[in-house]
């Protein structure tokens, strides 16, 4: 099973996926955590081009290209080889994140992001997406608080974050077998617990 996790800025991902790592290490349950834009060497390097730098550096549809080269190299060297070993993999974004970042936020339309996925990675999509929701407000706050020069969306004003969320959840009404959202505003343990829920439910296991 291909697992992604989706949210804001600052909904508490990297939290969610460490908690999530820690309980399949311990049910001995095989699977690699990876992340976008990254995961691969090839991607990591374009991943360093992508999230640095002026909030304007790079255009909507250049952007795009960019994440789709390193979503490209990181699906064929990392995701595929890994699920054909039979491991899960869970991945911190993916697709649905262009969708909405350079989609719905930056304004590329829709058609064109899904037709150049197709064209890359024909219907490759997770099977289970769990989106962090959270109010951008609590989001860039937490997300400040964090070091790191990694800062080039964050940079982007509250209404554009607002658009980012608004965005998550309608690609959650649209594709409700795939998408599960959570509300990231409650305590790390009581997310966590719906979350192994959720997977649990879905891949029949016992997390
Ligand atoms: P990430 O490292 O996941 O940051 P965070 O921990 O804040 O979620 O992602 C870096 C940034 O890249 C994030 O602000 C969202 C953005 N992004 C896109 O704009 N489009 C994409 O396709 C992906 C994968 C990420």
């Amino acid at each position: 099973m291909f697992i992604t996790f989706e949210g804001g800025d600052g909904s508490g991902k990297s939290t969610q996926l460490q908690l999530l790592g820690k309980a399949f290490t311990a049910s001995a349950i095989p699977h690699v955590m990876t992340r976008e834009p990254g995961g691969s060497a090839g991607a990591e390097a374009i991943r360093k081009l992508l999230v640095s730098g002026e909030a304007d550096a790079w255009d909507a549809e250049t952007e795009t290209l960019l994440f789709y080269a390193a979503r490209l190299d990181h699906v064929n060297k990392l995701i595929k080889p890994a699920l054909a070993e039979g491991k899960t993999v869970i991945c911190d974004r993916f697709a649905d994140s262009t969708l909405v970042y350079q989609g719905i936020g930056k304004g590329l339309s829709g058609e064109y992001i899904q037709a150049l996925h197709r064209l890359t990675l024909g219907n490759f999509m997770p099977g289970l997406t769990i989106i962090l929701d959270i109010d951008p407000a609590i989001g860039l706050k937490r997300a400040a608080s964090r070091r790191g020069n990694e800062t080039r969306f964050e940079n982007m004003d509250i209404d554009f974050h607002h658009r980012i969320r608004a965005g998550f959840l309608s690609i959650a009404e649209r594709e409700p077998q795939r998408c599960m959202v959570v509300d990231a505003g409650q305590g790390q343990e009581t997310i966590h617990k719906t979350i192994v829920d959720i997977i649990n439910n879905k891949l029949g296991i016992h997390v």
